[in-house]
């Protein structure tokens, strides 16, 4: 007991001199560390008989509390000094330049979705979305386009690998059976099905987003985007579709001298199908929508395709084509936001180099609202 009473005079001696944290920390691991005399002198109450114990137990017990508070108060008497130490030796030049920060932009393919919503908002359109990763069944058959039909291998799709069937959670048997291939989604139309079926007619909605095909080059990605529309009314019929492309077209191109042409096609899922084409200018060597075209009269370009929704289509989606009609449209997200701003080059859109972003994004700020329109920016 007296070694011990001395061991600790010394300890506490040590630790008030100590004059590092790293000093203190090495007091600490001598007296309370897993070898530590402390930590001895408490394992050799185990060899003790009951009485030896009771009385020395206490005692010990008594050294290691004083000791550990030593240790506590000198670790915060040390830590406080530290920092008066480092706030005396730091200084703040609050009239210095603050460094460039870099800050991010909005991709333009962002930026045109964002466009299109608000002016088909205006039109009284809602904003639909739907899965990626689709189902044949919503993707081709729904769309009238049965396993065997040709239009199906023009789409380049990426399928899944086959697996099992899912438990056949869906109604009509064909679209169990379609549910087992699942495909990225080759087109933006697989939303007409699925928002049908979930609302009913009427219905006015847009459906922009990622599509995909195995196909890659100059003017294709594997990935690219669309916007899907869909208008299903009583009464519905094509004027309705080239008014609103038109109206569509000028407010996004903001300008009004603007000539569609709506060229028969064929689509499986339209009946008729259009074309449509957008008369453009040649301005210096660029092409820019709407003028007054050449000489000649008006070049065409192809926006997209274009229709009357086809009957099949709308009782695959539950609804009576003898009482609903409606048309729908596709256009390339891409394509009309290379036009609009003047990019020429695809594949730049999704390299991902921050030099192309800097150059061709949008401020976050400047983003359209419903009042101050898409033309609104700085
Ligand atoms: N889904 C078609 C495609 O990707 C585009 C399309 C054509 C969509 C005609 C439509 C339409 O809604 O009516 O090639």
């Amino acid at each position: 007991m007296i070694e011990l009473t001395s061991q600790k005079d010394a300890a506490l001696a040590a630790i008030s001199g100590a004059d590092t944290l790293d000093a203190l920390e090495e007091q600490r691991v001598g007296a309370l560390g897993k070898k530590g005399w402390v930590s001895l002198a408490l394992k050799t109450l185990g060899q003790m008989s009951p009485e030896e114990r009771s009385e020395a137990a206490p005692a010990i017990q008594a050294i290691r509390a004083e000791v550990a508070d030593a240790i506590a108060a000198k670790r915060q008497a040390l830590e406080a000094a530290e920092l008066e130490a480092q706030l005396a030796s730091e200084t703040l030049d609050l009239t210095l330049p603050a460094p460039d920060m870099l800050s991010g932009s909005v991709h333009p393919v962002s930026q045109v979705m964002d466009e299109l919503a608000e002016i088909f908002a205006d039109l009284g359109f809602a904003v639909a979305t739907g899965p990626e990763i689709e189902d044949d069944w919503h993707n081709f058959t729904a769309l009238n386009m049965d396993e065997s039909h040709p239009a199906r291998a023009m789409h380049d799709t990426f399928y899944f690998p086959d697996k099992a069937a899912d438990g056949g959670q869906s109604a009509s048997s064909s679209e169990a059976v379609g549910q087992k291939r699942m495909l990225l989604r080759t087109h933006t139309s697989p939303v007409q099905i699925r928002s049908m079926k979930e609302q009913g007619a009427p219905i006015r909605l847009i459906a922009p987003g990622r599509v995909y095909r195995s196909d890659s080059d100059a003017t294709h990605t594997p990935m690219f985007h669309q916007v899907e529309g869909l208008v299903i009314d009583k009464d519905i019929h094509l004027g309705h579709l080239k008014w609103t492309l038109e109206t569509f077209f000028k407010a996004f191109f903001e300008r009004e001298d603007i000539t569609l042409r709506l060229r028969p096609s064929y689509f499986p899922f339209t009946e008729p199908s259009v074309e449509v084409d957008v008369g453009y200018s040649n301005e210096g060597d660029r092409r820019v929508v709407g003028g007054h075209g050449d000489e000649q009269g008006y070049d065409w370009m192809e926006l997209g395709g274009s229709g009357m929704v086809n009957r099949r289509v709308l009782e695959f989606a539950g609804i009576d084509p003898d009482e609903y009609q409606g048309f729908a449209f596709g256009l390339g997200i891409d394509r009309i936001a290379m036009l609009k701003y003047g990019m020429n080059d695809l594949r730049a859109f999704f390299d991902g180099d921050p030099r192309w972003l800097a150059h061709y994004g949008f401020s976050p700020f400047d983003q359209p609202t419903l009042s101050a329109g898409v033309g609104a920016r700085a």
